[in-house]
């Protein structure tokens, strides 16, 4: 069933309380990542300047607790720099280079902080998939913290951003630190915990959405239509491919992450 054009912003949650929120079709995966080095605050600039309506991005700490937007345990794809960000402070990881690996026109971009990274979000006017990617054995602070920061930031009259994981401790603490932000749970044959007994959990952390990986859609038909018979809003990653876009749309997939901010243009 598809309900209109790819680019047709969707309403979900459409229950009477105050979680309703308009989707767009395409969010910006990792900012933009297919045009700017991926969660900078040049990919952000990137994907607004593009015309994206929202982005996701990942967050996770560093040694002394800073929230910072940044997908990986290591810093040597995008950094160069070797080691596990879990052992850095903030002080020596916003001296990275995080733009060079990238190209060279964007040497000298910044492994930014949360307040940063929301910063240009409020002021480029974009909503916020907000993907808590914690370093192992921290699952309960990253959570804690970035949530602290972000409630504190985001605007009262803007719709709120969703909290997203494939942890589910850091889903069970934005569950109880900020109910009424929808929360999007994560699903992939990569993270076991995340598909074993699937609908308890999703339901025990009363999620929105279901946020599933492309994968399944390729190599598991049973499990989508698993996804499909639920009343969750479905959004998958990471979606490059227009044909595919539009098959998952056509099934009932009202989103999709996309590295190309242009895939359905
Ligand atoms: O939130 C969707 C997607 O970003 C999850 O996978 O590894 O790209 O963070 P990953
Ligand atoms: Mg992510």
């Amino acid at each position: 069933m598809n309900t209109g054009s790819t680019n047709d912003n969707v309403i979900v949650f459409p229950k009477g309380d105050n979680t309703a929120l308009r989707l767009p079709r395409l969010i910006g995966h990792r900012g933009a990542r297919a045009y700017a080095p991926e969660n900078t605050l040049a990919s952000l600039h990137t994907a607004a300047d593009m015309g994206v309506e929202w982005v996701e991005l990942d967050v996770k700490l560093s040694r002394d607790g800073e929230p910072i937007i940044f997908h990986d345990e290591t810093l040597e794809r995008v950094t160069g720099a070797s080691g596990l960000v879990a052992d850095m402070d903030w002080k020596d990881l916003k001296e990275l280079d995080a733009g060079a690996h990238f190209s060279n026109s964007f040497v000298d971009e910044r492994i930014p902080h949360l307040e940063q990274a929301l910063d240009v979000i409020i002021d480029r006017g974009i909503g916020l998939n907000l993907e808590i990617k914690p370093c192992p054995g921290r699952e309960k602070e990253t959570a804690e913290i970035a949530l602290d920061w972000l409630s504190r930031s985001w605007p009262d009259d803007v719709p709120p951003p969703i909290i997203s994981s494939f942890q589910l401790v850091s889903l069970e603490m934005s569950l109880m630190m900020i109910p009424e932000y929808p929360r999007g749970y994560l699903i992939s044959p990569n993270e076991e915990q995340t598909v074993d007994n699937w609908q308890k959990k999703a339901e025990h952390l009363d999620v929105k959405t279901l946020n599933f990986d492309l994968s399944f859609f390729k190599d598991n038909p049973e499990m989508v239509k698993e996804f499909l018979d639920t009343d969750y809003t479905l959004m998958c990653f990471t979606v490059n491919d227009l044909s595919q876009a539009e098959e998952l749309f056509d099934m009932g997939v009202t989103s999709i992450f996309s590295d190309m901010p242009d895939l359905l243009d």
